[in-house]
């Protein structure tokens, strides 16, 4: 079987799409979300790079270079798993736009030192478990697709709290918190290019950005 195409960054080692089918869903249903989820896919591709390079600072204590690394294996995971979702789902109208905008906001995110990374990882990953959450509200609760994206919710929710408390213990607080809602700026820019799509998966986009524009309480908790 050939590797998966990549979304947006070309990673060594790529794994193959798990199976998964979409045919338990209403079509109206997916298409939006194959309309969405490139854009999280293209952060999966993203955070798989993002939590290799930083494992290996130097800055880090071992268990916590080790506990990165964990997550590099899950967020690879997350995009065999969200590429498996990608491949059962109507392809999306016109993909360029929010995959380049996506591409840059990742790289322009990755340009910082350890600490304000780890922030701002944090801060978009626990924006993912917020869309998560809301596109999870709208989906049959049995599907594949459900049960996939509850996985990687699940995994995101982790990540949060280790690369919060990371950052915590290396950074200042409020530097930290900008950092964070430095990266949540970005995405909700991003998110307006698929707005539409969220509207036809029943979550209301205006609401969805006004939340993602807020950073949730005790984000950085050592
Ligand atoms: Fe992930
Ligand atoms: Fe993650």
């Amino acid at each position: 079987m050939s590797p998966p195409m990549p979304l947006c960054f070309v990673r060594r080692g790529a794994l193959a799409p798990l199976g998964a089918t979409a045919a338990d869903l209403p079509a109206a249903t997916a298409a939006a979300l194959g309309e969405v989820l490139p854009l999280l896919g293209c952060g999966e591709e993203a955070a798989s790079l993002a939590f290799a390079a930083m494992a290996a600072n130097r800055r880090l204590a071992p268990a916590a270079a080790a506990a990165l690394a964990a997550i590099a294996r899950d967020e690879a995971q997350h995009d065999a798993l969200l590429k498996g979702l990608l491949a059962a789902l109507p392809a999306p109208a016109d993909p360029e736009p929010v995959l380049a905008a996506a591409q840059a906001m990742h790289v322009s995110l990755g340009r910082t030192l350890i600490t304000g990374r780890l922030a701002r990882v944090a801060g978009l990953d626990s924006a993912v478990c917020l869309i998560l959450a809301r596109v999870l509200r709208r989906l049959p609760a049995a599907s594949d697709t459900a049960r996939v994206l509850r996985r990687i919710h699940a995994d995101e929710a982790r990540h949060v709290a280790i690369a919060g408390n990371i950052a915590a213990g290396m950074g200042v607080m409020t530097a930290l918190k900008d950092e964070a809602a430095h990266a949540r700026a970005l995405l909700v820019a991003v998110i307006g290019h698929v707005g539409a799509a969220f509207d036809g998966l029943g979550v209301e986009p205006d609401r969805l950005r006004r939340d993602l524009a807020r950073l949730p309480a005790g984000l950085f908790a050592a």
